[in-house]
């Protein structure tokens, strides 16, 4: 049985738009990536594709469910450029350090157990808000990337937000399901709230203590 038929996906007009929640697509599990497929012309394009949408929208993150394709595949990048237009403090407190394009394709994800950072997080595919998200501080991720090469990281910081993000689009998971829900906040509200200190967001949007 063939899950999803990639190569027919992809004859059909590119590029997707970003689907956006709502769509059953982002809530259902993808499914592996077949050995068959790795390396292979019809991947490799999902992948180039991926990236090109990623970079367009710009986002840090791309998970294939959100063009519409229900495969166990991610691709995320945090450059130099990007970071450069941050300011240096929210960089540091964030652990925000540049994260080189990276292909992840049936990937596991497995926390660190011990720190966890709660900050900030927004989701191309819930486009306008954003909210607080607690996550672990570390993870070891592994994969094999398009051509199917093995890889392995441990990261930490912002690139360890991404991943934990961007495999639970893998598991049909949003961030609004793992917010800190009375802080959901609408673009025009997000850059002041960014910049206050996590304890006074919490204070000021009424979060009761734990
Ligand atoms: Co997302």
């Amino acid at each position: 049985m063939v899950p999803f038929d990639l190569e027919a996906w992809l004859g059909e007009p590119q590029p997707s738009p970003i689907v956006q929640a709502g769509a059953s697509v982002l809530r259902q599990r993808a499914f592996e990536v077949s050995d068959a497929m790795l390396g292979s012309p019809t991947l490799l394009r999902l992948v180039d594709l991926m990236v090109e949408v990623m970079r367009a929208a710009p986002g840090v993150g791309l998970a294939a469910p959100q063009i519409g394709v229900p495969l166990r595949v991610f691709v995320a990048e945090d450059d130099e450029e990007r970071l450069a237009r941050a300011a240096p403090e929210a960089l540091e407190l964030r652990g925000r350090t540049p994260l080189p394009l990276m292909v992840l394709v049936n990937p596991a994800v497995s926390l660190v157990a011990g720190a966890q950072a709660t900050f900030f997080e927004g989701c191309l595919s819930v486009r306008g808000y954003g909210a607080l998200v607690p996550r672990a501080a570390a993870v070891q991720v592994k994969a094999v990337d398009g051509h199917g090469r093995p890889l392995s990281a441990m990261l930490q910081g912002w690139p360890a937000r991404i991943m934990q993000h961007e495999m639970d689009h893998l598991n049909g998971t949003l961030y609004v399901d793992r917010m800190i829900s009375r802080s959901f906040a609408c673009d025009a509200e997000l850059g002041r709230l960014g910049a206050l200190p996590v304890s006074e967001i919490l204070e000021e949007l009424g979060v009761p203590p734990p």
